[in-house]
């Protein structure tokens, strides 16, 4: 979150990733003037470790500046069940350390998946 690249909104989030390959993945926000190529911390996390030869995520933390606990946008969790299993493990956390713990089909719940192109 530290480097977070977030001059436009001034949001900064960061992200963790634990992977198969036994690995830790970090991301940030890299915002972009204009806007919409704003990479996402999570993405950018993500991208990263698959980038480095990662197939799966079995945990994910993701923090922000403030006070209200992260909320992965729409596209992210799009992206996120592409290399995650229902089980798997979200924790979304606050710039106190707070955090609450979901699995990844209680936050995207009816993932659309390679499974309903069958
Ligand atoms: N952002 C993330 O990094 N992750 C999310 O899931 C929500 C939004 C970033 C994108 C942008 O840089 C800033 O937060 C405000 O939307």
């Amino acid at each position: 979150m530290t480097n977070a690249y977030a001059p436009y909104s001034h949001y900064t989030v960061g992200a963790a990733i634990l992977c198969d390959d036994g690995k830790i993945y970090s991301g940030v926000n890299v915002e972009n003037a204009s806007y919409g190529l704003t990479n996402c911390a999570e993405r950018t996390a993500i991208f990263k470790a698959v980038s480095e030869g990662a197939k799966h995520v079995s945990k994910i933390i993701i923090i922000n500046g403030t006070k209200e606990l992260s909320k992965p946008c729409g596209a992210c969790r799009q992206v996120m069940s592409e290399f995650m299993g229902p089980e798997d493990t979200v924790f979304l956390a606050n710039n106190t350390n707070d955090f609450k713990e979901y699995t990844f089909k209680e936050i995207l719940p009816l993932a659309f998946s390679d499974k309903d192109m069958d």
